[in-house]
């Protein structure tokens, strides 16, 4: 029986989303074809819908497809893939960002998507909800903290070495990891940070101050103001520390921000050893022991039709936590 593919296509720059059939794409070899049950909509996401926000040159040519990452079920696989089934509980990323050629096909506000069989990880009984909402923000404060700035591994960081994050309240920043004994896991997952501050208080850089040095600095909102504080922890000596995002933000010369597509990472050839790792052993390990408390999220009703109001109400700051819509619906 031929496949049935539906998608939230957007027509042309700041066009509104159109639901529309698509055909169901085969793998190439090296990839497969997943069924996908669960779109997060990230502020990247409503930023290319809404503002036209190219996203480093994804959205090139039009009719486009937004959306890096899935959860759902694997369909077909593609010739020489290995060590996954038809059958199986996944979750995945695409190069839709990253390589707009591949937009059509690896867009994931779709019901079929094709991905690389290399940014897939198993997720055995995991909620699809509960595994995007780890594997988006988490695979952006690993990449950020340890390939860009070289920290060690999750678990394999010494107690002396501290680590700012600025905006722990959402999704990217709140992802605290520790690695702990089964039987301490509660207790580890209950305590999370070692201190936590108000980042509305004005006297919040002197309160960091005094809590630092820090080893590694990151901020997970990104904003001028984040920057511009952590650029003053570092003072004198400067150095350097990683944001979610850029802008235009006068820093001083002795101060390096590391701003980078954190989130695709893995779509990386030269980040092979950290692919491997991340989708064969770590992301699975995560969310199978349960080891991070994902962000919370609202199930938004209505498949992908209600994609369009849903990625309105992230642009316009009205939602706390994520908005999971399920494309078969
Ligand atoms: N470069 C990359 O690879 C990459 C990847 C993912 C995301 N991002 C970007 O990172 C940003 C955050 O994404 P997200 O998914 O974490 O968003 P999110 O889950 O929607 O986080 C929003 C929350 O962050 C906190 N917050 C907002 N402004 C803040 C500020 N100025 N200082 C500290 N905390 C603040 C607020 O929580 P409270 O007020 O309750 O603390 C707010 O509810 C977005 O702009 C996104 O586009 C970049």
């Amino acid at each position: 029986m031929a496949l049935e593919n539906r998608a939230a296509q957007i027509p042309g720059p700041k066009r509104a989303l159109e639901v529309t059939s698509l055909p169901a794409n085969h793998p190439a070899p090296g990839e497969i074809l997943i069924r996908n049950h669960a779109i997060a909509v990230q502020p990247l996401d409503a930023k290319m819908l809404l503002s036209g926000y190219g996203g480093a040159g994804a959205l090139q040519n039009y009719p486009a497809l937004l959306g890096t990452s899935g959860a759902g079920v694997i369909e077909e696989l593609g010739e020489g893939v290995n060590g996954l089934n038809v059958g199986d509980r996944v979750v995945f990323d695409t190069k839709a960002y990253v390589k707009p050629d591949v937009n059509q096909r690896e867009g994931t506000w779709q019901r079929l998507v094709i991905c690389d069989a290399r940014t897939v990880a198993k997720i055995g009984d995991v909620a699809f909800e509960q595994a995007i909402l780890v594997d988006f923000p988490l695979q952006t404060a690993v990449g950020a903290l340890h390939l860009f700035l070289g920290m060690g591994k999750p678990g394999t960081g010494s107690v002396d070495e501290k680590v700012l994050v600025w905006g722990a309240g959402g999704a990217v920043g709140h992802t605290v990891i520790v690695t702990a004994s089964p039987r301490d896991k509660e207790r580890q997952k209950a305590l999370g940070a070692s201190e936590v501050l108000d980042y509305k208080s004005s006297d919040v850089a002197e309160q960091l101050r005094a809590l630092g040095p820090y080893k590694y600095l990151f901020t997970g909102s990104g904003d001028a103001a984040s920057q511009k504080v952590l650029a003053s922890l570092l003072q004198p000596e400067g150095g350097q520390f990683a944001s979610v995002l850029g802008g235009e933000v006068e820093l001083p010369s002795n101060v390096e921000r590391v701003y980078k597509a954190f989130s695709q990472a893995a779509q990386q050839d030269e980040q092979n050893e950290f692919r491997a790792w991340w989708y064969s052993d770590y992301l699975p390990r995560v969310l199978q022991e349960n080891l991070v408390e994902s962000a919370k999220f609202t199930k938004r009703e209505g498949g992908l039709a209600a994609l369009q109001q849903a990625s309105a109400d992230v642009f316009e700051g009205k939602v706390r936590g994520k908005i999971v819509v399920n494309p078969q619906e």
